[in-house]
Formats: structure tokens, C-alpha cells, sequence
């Protein structure tokens, strides 16, 4: 069978956490975590990278620092993970839905403006698949309006838009190292701070709503509670783990933009025969082959496929279910304009098997099978 999704494993993994347990240093915030963040500021150029437990985390992090309070409205694609809207919901937010575009399945920026209201606080564009969202209209929509930028950058780790790392455009990014991610470290994610404004109260609310993080810099002789917090930070183990990866992340990412690059060959006779469609990357982005997925005719078509696939002994995999007509979606968020494409795209996509070590045998021989279900 090949699986859907492998977590990445490089090789020094299990080297650096043996070096944890036997240093004793388990906690959060140790040599390890401190390297991934460092590794990711001068990667990515971020001014402060603070990993923490999650990407679902790290939004609400971004919600507590933006002050979001009961009756704010956060403006976000309903074609999205549910983390997204549960970080500002359990703030007491409204979520408002606006409508994707079909080529990439982000946010339609040019839906936006019409969906602001006196109560819009935040714009929350996610980067589906590691292709950036159009980012220099967004920020511009967000400056006229005074308006927080939050990227829900889950599956834009090492991918660019116009030159700039994905979660270091808006005032806040949000990374997720998931075992589902590119890189992982079983769960975790980090925040990505744009301006240094916020770093200190991050780093309270990051530890229990303390001042810890100063107390372990020599800034304060004793630490104490100063405001709401919770405890977003993960054990230096985990760390351990994706510090291994990001040791390798242009490797990592080479591999999968060559399995990428091979299905999007092979299956492109596929698309210009008018039978499926393929992921398109606009001009100014550059990926980081997060996934592949292709595009049936209709639901029908693609549960066909994907039970074909499976009996071929391959897994896909589609998602997700529009957020706005789910049960808490549709108390907890509105849809501003029509849904156009959301639900209409949605039920077209299936996702294909990637990841780091899907051999070149498997991947064509993935196309192989889908150009036959096609026949
Ligand atoms: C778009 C998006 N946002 C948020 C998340 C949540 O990430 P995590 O599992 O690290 O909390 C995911 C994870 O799948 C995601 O794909």
C-alpha cells in the first residue's frame, strides 16, 4: 500500500533527542528549541520565531495579542482546517467567510473589501498548499482599513511570495510542524512576529503569562505572573526532532518539488485533454510542494477515483469540508457574497500521496494508475 502521508525522517533525530534525555534537559525552551527558532530567523528573515505546541497554538496566540474580544468579525477563506477559525471563535470572534478562486484555492482577495465591516479586526489568509495568497493586495486592503494580517502559513514553511518567506509578510505568521507537514516534529508549530511591539507580550503568553522568558535572560531576578497566558511552548524533544529536519529542509524540499514536478508532467496530457485539472502557481510564488492534488469533473468522479486508487493500493485523500456548512461554522461564522467556488472546488480535489522517500517507482506509478482510471 502507499500510504497517503509518511512523516520525514532524516537521520540525526533520534541522535539529538538521546542528547536531550541524557543532558536532562527536557523542558521547553532548551538549546533545541532555541536553534529551531534561531534556524528559522535567519532562514525566513523573520524578526522573532517563537515555536511552539502547534499551529492551532500559535493562532491563538495571534488572537490573544490582537486583543480579540467578543463581537470582533475576522475575515478568513471557508475553505480552510478548522484551526483557523477556532483560534479567534473561542475569543468570542464572528468568523466571516469569503469565497475562494478556483486556480489556487486561496482566499479571493478581491472579496475581501466587501466583507469588512466596524467590527473587522484581522484578515486571516491561509496559503493552501504552500502557494502564497495575493499578499500585496491583502496588505494593502489591510493598511486602508487598519486591519492585522494574520498568515495561517500551516503549509508554507520554505515557500515564497515575491521573494519573501511565507509568515513573515503579515504582523503575524503561523507555521505548523504537524506529521503531516514538511517538516515535523510530531505536533508543534511556531509564530512568526513581524513587529517587535509584540515579541515581549508573546513570550508572556507563550509562558503561562509570565515573565519567565526575561527571568531566564538575566532581564528580571525573579519572574512572575503579569497577564493572561497559557502554556504554548513544547518540550525541547520535539525540538530535537525538527531541528534534524531543518538541518536538511533544502533537501527535504528538492525531493518533494521533484515528486511534485513528476506528477504534474506525467498527469498533463490528463489536463490538456480536458480531463482533470491541475494546481496552478501564479506568477511570483514559489512553492514548496506541500501537495499535490488534482481536480475530478464533479464528487462523483472523484469518489470513483479515489476507491480506484485505493484498490490499486494507493492511498488519497480529499478535504475539506467547507467550514461555513459545517455545524459550528454555521454558528459560529457567516459567509459574506456567494459561495461561487468553495463548495464547488472542494468536492473536486483529491490529494495525492506525498511525501519525503515516496519513491520514483511509486510516483509514476501513481500516474500510471490515474491515467488508467481515466481511460
Ligand atoms: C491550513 C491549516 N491551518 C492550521 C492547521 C493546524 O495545524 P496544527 O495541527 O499544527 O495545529 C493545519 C493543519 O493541518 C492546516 O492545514
Amino acid at each position: 500500500m502507499i500510504n497517503f502521508n509518511v512523516p520525514p525522517f532524516t537521520g540525526n533525530e533520534m541522535k539529538y533527542i538521546k542528547e536531550c534525555v541524557e543532558n536532562q534537559k527536557i523542558c521547553g525552551d532548551g538549546a533545541y528549541t532555541k536553534k529551531c527558532n534561531a534556524w528559522m530567523e535567519e532562514k525566513f528573515g523573520a524578526k522573532k520565531c517563537l515555536l511552539t505546541t502547534s499551529c492551532t497554538h500559535a493562532t491563538e496566540m495571534t488572537a490573544l495579542l490582537a486583543g480579540i474580544k467578543e463581537g470582533d468579525e475576522v475575515i478568513m477563506p471557508s475553505y480552510t482546517f478548522v484551526s483557523t477559525a477556532d483560534a479567534f471563535v473561542l475569543r468570542g470572534a464572528k468568523v466571516v467567510f469569503v469565497d475562494i478562486r478556483p486556480d489556487t484555492m486561496n482566499i479571493d482577495e478581491t472579496k475581501i473589501e466587501a466583507a469588512i465591516t466596524e467590527k473587522t479586526k484581522a484578515i486571516v489568509p491561509v496559503h493552501y498548499a504552500g502557494v502564497a495568497c495575493e499578499m500585496d493586495t491583502i496588505l494593502d486592503i489591510a493598511k486602508r482599513h487598519n486591519l492585522l494580517v494574520i498568515e495561517d502559513a500551516a503549509q508554507g514553511v520554505m515557500a515564497k511570495y515575491k521573494g519573501k518567506a511565507l509568515g513573515t509578510i503579515g504582523d503575524f505568521g503561523c507555521y505548523s510542524f504537524h506529521e503531516t507537514k514538511n517538516y515535523s516534529m510530531g505536533e508543534g508549530g511556531a509564530l512568526l512576529i513581524r513587529d517587535d511591539k509584540y515579541i515581549e507580550d508573546a513570550e508572556i503568553i507563550r509562558e503561562k503569562g509570565t515573565d519567565r522568558s526575561k527571568f531566564f535572560r538575566g532581564q528580571v531576578d525573579k519572574y512572575t505572573w503579569v497577564s493572561a497566558g497559557s502554556s504554548y511552548l513544547p518540550s525541547d524533544m520535539n525540538a530535537a526532532y525538527l531541528y534534524a529536519q531543518l538541518e536538511m529542509a533544502d533537501e527535504i524540499n528538492k525531493a518533494r518539488l521533484e515528486i511534485w514536478d513528476t506528477y504534474y508532467k506525467g498527469l498533463k496530457p490528463l489536463a490538456d485533454a480536458g480531463k482533470i485539472e491541475l494546481p496552478v502557481i501564479p506568477e511570483g510564488c514559489t512553492h514548496n510542494a506541500h501537495m499535490f492534488y488534482i481536480k475530478a469533473k464533479d464528487i462523483t468522479e472523484r469518489t470513483a477515483l479515489i476507491s480506484f486508487l485505493k484498490e490499486n493500493e494507493i492511498l488519497s485523500v480529499f478535504h475539506y469540508i467547507p467550514l461555513h456548512t459545517s455545524p459550528a461554522g454555521k454558528k459560529l461564522g457567516r459567509f459574506s457574497g456567494e459561495d461561487v467556488y468553495t463548495t464547488k472546488e472542494s468536492e473536486r480535489l483529491t490529494r495525492l500521496p506525498l511525501y519525503y522517500g515516496l519513491t520514483k517507482e511509486q510516483n509514476l506509478y501513481i500516474i500510471d494508475k490515474i491515467k488508467e482510471f481515466y481511460k
